[in-house]
């Protein structure tokens, strides 16, 4: 990890959790959450949680983001949550074109792109996911397949946002990336930023790890100098795995 970029330590919850569960593991998070924790941490609760969390969650120390956003402000579009309802529940993050919504809803890499210019023109910011499938890493096209997710989102002048590189093989499987696979694609990542958005933005940018990140081995993935944290799913769902990830995030002396 390089101390010089945020630490961020997300916890995307999908669809899990009733309110009184949710109420709950924010009272515990925030009753054994450093003063000063080395890492910004993120919740992702799913939409009819996100109002509660964030009202339960009102701390300077944890944020709250949608799972998903549509690219309008508002208009005919059932099931769907919009940019500036997301701010009014409290909000200040978005996951866009996370792999679970590319492969349930057939979501592209232009909408995903639409999105994400949809969050940073509502005051959201905008985790970007990324990750190749195992037949893609199995074929050899894993860089091809994040290059081409990657070109469809950024340019110059984009704003501010953090992506997460998250192998849909390494998601819910209990198979993490290796520290040492998952650094060789945050440094692909960075260098393929730095030609789209430009090298200044490109070295501050938040690069998280997603993929059976749990306790046990987050202090391997973390010290690597192009992990800047995690995108957690299985293991945010309880707080004390969460606290225990959050305190590993320590910036190296
Ligand atoms: P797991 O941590 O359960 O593998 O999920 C990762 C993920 O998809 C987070 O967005």
């Amino acid at each position: 990890m390089n101390s010089t970029r945020q630490t961020v330590i997300a916890g995307n919850w999908k669809m899990h959790k009733l309110r009184r569960e949710a109420q709950e593991f924010c009272r515990h998070l925030l009753a054994n959450l450093e003063e000063k924790p080395a890492a910004s941490v993120i919740l992702y609760p799913s939409f009819p949680l996100l109002a509660d969390v964030a009202t339960a969650l009102d701390d300077p120390r944890v944020s709250v983001g949608g799972q998903d956003i549509h690219p309008a402000a508002s208009g005919a579009h059932t099931g769907d949550v919009s940019g500036p309802q997301l701010i009014d529940a409290g909000c200040s993050w978005v996951l866009c074109g996370h792999s679970e919504r590319r492969a349930d809803h057939c979501e592209s890499d232009e909408l995903v792109a639409r999105k994400a210019e949809a969050a940073l023109q509502h005051g959201l910011t905008p985790m970007i996911c990324v990750g190749e499938t195992a037949a893609q890493r199995e074929a050899g096209q894993t860089f091809e397949v994040l290059d081409r997710q990657l070109a469809a989102v950024f340019s110059q002048d984009f704003g501010e946002f953090a992506l997460a590189y998250e192998p849909v093989w390494a998601i819910g499987s209990g198979l993490s990336a290796t520290p040492e696979l998952a650094q060789e694609v945050h440094a692909f990542l960075r260098q393929r930023l730095s030609d789209l958005v430009g090298p200044e933005q490109a070295t501050w940018v938040p690069i998280l790890y997603g993929g059976s990140v749990k306790p046990e081995n987050a202090a391997g993935l973390i010290v690597q100098p192009d992990i800047d944290g995690f995108l957690i799913g299985g293991a945010s769902l309880d707080p004390d795995k969460f606290l225990a990830i959050i305190r590993q995030a320590a910036p190296a002396a």
